[in-house]
């Protein structure tokens, strides 16, 4: 696959410039790079934070003939394909968590590798573009440590060596490349059962924190064809989607 490569020695953030580059016009395939974030975004209107050479951070724009409403699933295709590049270089114990953060149990916590934050253009119908913007942690600080709220890792610090972030960023790409095109032509379905084998709460008891603050134990039992959490609480099985909750382990 051809990538449009632009790498930016500093950027407010990735996502929001590709946005911007996208209503310009530029190509299927552009990746931006950033060496430094100054204002990174996350999920839920969260700052991502990084320190130069401390996170890989990058975003592809990727053009899409259907509309927004056939994109469902796509964010979980994309923490499994991150999730096969690092297993490719050996980081092997390497899990998502719904619906699509990179994690890994570490001293008895699941911390967090890294995030994805997708931000789509275009209608519910018509041709679409998706934003794809990823963070990985290579090397986390201390003082960055104790501003998130989470606990979090660098793959250095699970590797037990330094990574080379270009040839990272070549694996991601090409594994993007690939589960893109697999899901564009076949839909979340076709990830369906790979996802679920490598969700890191399959089948564990958990707490759902739903949009309004209330807090409702459940079992997670899998994911549905089209990428919602599916969870046996008391009032039944029940499917959420990524915006009402966010998933904790009990
Ligand atoms: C999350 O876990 O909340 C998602 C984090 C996504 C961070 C990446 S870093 C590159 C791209 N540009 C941004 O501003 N955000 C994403």
């Amino acid at each position: 696959p051809w990538f449009h490569l632009q790498v930016l020695a500093q950027v407010d953030s990735t996502n929001r410039y590709l946005m911007q580059e996208s209503v310009r016009g530029v190509a299927h395939g552009t990746c931006a790079v950033a060496q430094i974030q100054t204002a990174g975004r996350g999920r839920r209107g969260r700052t991502w934070l990084s320190q130069l050479g401390g996170s890989l951070t990058f975003s592809l724009l990727w053009r899409f003939q259907c509309g927004a409403a056939g994109l469902s699933g796509l964010s979980l295709v994309i923490g499994l394909a991150l999730l096969r590049a690092l297993h490719e270089i050996g980081l092997n114990d390497v899990q998502l968590k719904w619906p699509n953060d990179l994690v890994v149990m570490y001293q008895g916590q699941w911390h967090k590798l890294g995030g994805i934050l997708i931000e789509l253009q275009g209608d519910m119908e018509g041709p679409s573009a998706a934003v794809i913007g990823i963070g990985l942690n290579l090397e986390i600080e201390q003082a960055m440590r104790q501003q998130i709220e989470q606990p979090v890792l660098g793959l250095n610090q699970l590797f037990g060596q330094t990574l080379n972030a270009n040839e990272l960023l070549g694996r991601c790409l090409a594994a993007l490349a690939l589960h893109l095109n697999q899901f564009t032509e076949h839909g979340f379905s076709y990830f369906q059962e790979a996802w679920m084998a490598h969700h890191a709460f399959h089948q564990q008891p958990v707490n759902l924190l739903m949009a309004n603050g209330q807090v409702v134990p459940g079992q997670v039992v899998g994911v549905a064809e089209e990428g919602s959490l599916l969870v046996e609480t008391a009032n039944g099985r029940q499917r959420f989607n990524a915006g009402e909750i966010s998933v904790r382990s009990a």
